[in-house]
Parts: structure tokens; C-alpha cells; sequence
């Protein structure tokens, strides 16, 4: 996209070269065997590549802070989600996976701050964050939990 000015709903164009967008894609070996879980996933998976693109493209900051809304209103949705079925299941490493979920959720919520603040935009660093944050969890904490689930749903 044209960047016109640095008004202030204009984004910072990525600098020229720079590999600012990374796709991640869903698959199998994301699967924590919970289907509705990994539908959860696939979805967070998606909304994450439209902002990633969205910060690459150089999207206005309106913009991304609406993806951005959207990615954080669907993860605290997802983490209900996961904490009742870990709850209605008797999972033991429920207040831990929890704990985990209130931290990435702060972390989020620094991040919203920071788009509310005028003009700001998320950098491609902070997309990395959140990248790492998400592949993370899953890999870390989802992964044992629909273990567990997946036997005992
Ligand atoms: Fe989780
Ligand atoms: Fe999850």
C-alpha cells in the first residue's frame, strides 16, 4: 500500500527487504487431538497471518488494532473455552494452564495499550511476540492438556 504521509492512520511501511511477514500455517503437528480445540487454534492461527500481513503491508494503525482486537477478543473466548473443558474433565494441571493463559493475556492487553496510544502500530518484533506466544503455548501447555482430554472427553 501507498503510504502517503506519516499521518496518523498511516502505518510505517516495512523497510524494503526486510522479511517482516511470517505465515504460519495449521497442521497436523499442531493438532492437540481435541477437534474442537484445534478448530479453536486453526482459527487464532488464521487471524494471526491477517495481522502479520496486515503490519508487512504497511495497514493503516485503525486497522490494526481492529485485527488486533479481534485476535485478543478470540483468545480470551479460546481460553474460557479451554479452561471449562479442563474443568468439566478434571484436569490437574487446570490452575497452572491457567496461570499460563492470565500471564499471555497481560502481555496481550500491554499490547492493545500501546495501539490505543496515538498513532502506534505494532512492530514486526511484537508480531514475532505474539508468534512465539501462540506456537509456544500450544506446544507447551496445549499439547499435554489434550492429551489428557482427548482420553478422558
Ligand atoms: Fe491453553
Ligand atoms: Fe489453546
Amino acid at each position: 500500500m501507498v503510504v502517503a504521509s506519516r499521518g496518523e492512520h498511516r502505518a510505517h511501511p516495512a523497510p524494503a527487504g526486510e522479511a517482516t511477514m511470517k505465515e504460519l500455517t495449521w497442521d497436523q503437528t499442531l493438532s492437540v487431538e481435541v477437534p474442537e480445540i484445534d478448530e479453536d487454534h486453526r482459527r487464532l492461527v488464521d487471524l494471526y497471518n491477517i495481522l502479520s500481513h496486515a503490519v508487512a503491508e504497511g495497514e493503516s494503525a485503525e486497522y490494526i488494532a481492529a485485527v488486533t482486537d479481534e485476535l485478543i477478543a478470540c483468545t480470551v473466548w479460546h481460553f474460557r473455552h479451554e479452561e471449562r473443558l479442563m474443568l468439566k474433565h478434571g484436569y490437574d494441571g487446570l490452575a497452572e494452564h491457567k496461570a499460563e493463559h492470565e500471564e499471555l493475556m497481560a502481555s496481550a492487553k500491554d499490547l492493545q495499550q500501546k495501539l490505543q496510544d496515538q498513532g502506534k502500530t505494532v512492530s514486526s518484533d511484537e508480531v514475532q511476540f505474539l508468534e512465539r506466544w501462540l506456537m509456544g503455548h500450544i506446544y507447551g501447555a496445549d499439547m499435554p492438556m489434550g492429551a489428557y482430554l482427548s482420553k478422558a472427553m
